[in-house]
């Protein structure tokens, strides 16, 4: 436990009877998260809820925390600075932690377009844990899809710092699963992870 930047140092770790092995026993699963990263319209919060309507139903624990959701609550006060972004990137981690504390198959969707942020979030789970998915469609492609007209009010000015134009992207440089959407369908694509997870004995029985 990292106690340097902790705003009182009159607290200390409890230890609870109930640990995140047993609860995830319990569950028939391994706990982990998948942190789905890549441009607006790359397909984040489509796959993930695809991809949570499968494990649901074949008797998974799941939550899904999608970027404009958490924003709706949680993240309210934020905004697209920097300074804030990082802060919505810090927080939805934290809360990623404790779900995968309580046992759960989380996935995370979040733009979340610094690397360091994203390595930040890495470095609160056991290495196993934390599974990066790179959702890597390219910006072009992203533009003409532009679900949310997002893309079009952007290029028109409406919007500043918008990830892909106004304000960088960084690839991920050794995510555990990349996914190229182009050309494939939402549901091949949500196999490609369902497969990547099954293989690795994160699925129950
Ligand atoms: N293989 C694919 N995986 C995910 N989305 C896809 C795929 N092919 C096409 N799409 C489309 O791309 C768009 C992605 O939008 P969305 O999921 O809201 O993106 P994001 O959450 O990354 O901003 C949707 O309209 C979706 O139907
Ligand atoms: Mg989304």
């Amino acid at each position: 436990m990292d106690l340097t930047d902790i705003a009182s140092s009159d607290i200390s770790w409890h230890t609870m009877h109930v640990d995140k092995l047993s609860r995830a026993k319990q569950k028939n699963q391994k706990a982990a998260v998948l942190w789905l990263t890549g441009l607006s319209a790359s397909g984040k919060s489509t796959i993930a809820s695809m991809l949570e309507r499968r494990l649901h139903s074949n008797g998974s624990h799941t939550y899904v925390l999608d970027g404009d959701n958490v924003r709706f609550g949680l993240n309210r006060d934020l905004g697209f600075s920097d300074r804030d972004r990082v802060e919505n990137i810090r927080r939805v981690a934290e809360v990623a932690r404790l779900m995968v504390d309580a046992g759960l198959l989380v996935i995370v969707s979040f733009i979340s377009p610094f690397r360091v942020d994203r390595d930040a979030a890495r470095e609160l789970f056991d290495e196993t844990e934390f599974i990066e998915v790179f959702v890597e469609t390219p910006i072009a492609e992203c533009v003409r899809r532009d679900p949310k007209g997002l893309y079009a009010r952007a290029l028109r000015g409406e919007i500043k710092n918008f990830t892909g134009l106004d304000s960088p992207y960084e690839v991920p440089e050794s995510p555990e699963i990349r996914l190229d959407t182009v050309g494939h369908s939402v549901e091949k694509t949500v196999e490609r992870v369902e497969v990547w997870l099954k293989e690795r004995g994160f699925l129950n029985d």
